[in-house]
């Protein structure tokens, strides 16, 4: 099989950047939500990260194993204040659509050089990108749910501190 296309190496190398963006960005928003004293967003937010390493490693791998070169860039700063946990959140499903869109370009590239191996690989993060937009999505779901209990955001802490950390073989789950 042909490597890599000049311009395809590049494309997923950019992508390598924008998953550690992503884990820095969700750990900057572990940090803020510590602050709050909430310690289940929080414990969201470290896993998410976690997630996207992993996001990250997985075209890492790949540009390997299509014998091309990683090369990796500056990562620059995320956001460190928001007006609130829900905020955060839906700054959270923002990003995500981002990602989603960009993921999409990359198919849409993929898909113009006839690089079949590149859009298999990428059908795993289209799949992944629905369940990382549903996962936030769920999340806001439950602020409204709970919008006027009075104990709603104790209650949406403790559910929330109930996320495990992702394991790599199934960073979906
Ligand atoms: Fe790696 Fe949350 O997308």
């Amino acid at each position: 099989m042909a490597g890599l296309s000049k311009e395809m190496e590049k494309a997923l190398n950019d992508q390598i950047n924008a998953e550690l963006y992503s884990a820095y960005l969700y750990l900057s928003m572990a940090t803020y939500c510590e602050d709050q004293r909430l310690k289940g967003f929080a414990n969201w937010m470290v896993n998410q990260s976690m997630e996207e390493m992993i996001h990250a490693k997985k075209f890492f791998d790949y540009i390997i194993e299509r014998g091309g070169r990683v090369k990796l860039a500056e990562v620059k700063a995320p956001p460190t204040e928001w007006s609130s946990a829900k905020e955060v959140f839906e700054q959270a499903l923002k990003h995500e659509e981002y990602i989603t869109s960009r993921i999409n370009d990359l198919a849409a590239l993929a898909d113009r050089e006839n690089d079949r191996a590149t859009l298999n690989m990428l059908q795993w993060f289209i799949d992944e990108q629905v369940e990382e937009e549903a996962s936030v999505q769920d999340v806001l779901d439950k602020f409204e749910l709970l919008a006027d209990h009075p104990g709603g955001m104790y209650i949406l802490d403790n559910d929330l501190m109930g996320r495990s950390a992702p394991s790599q073989a199934s960073p979906g789950e």
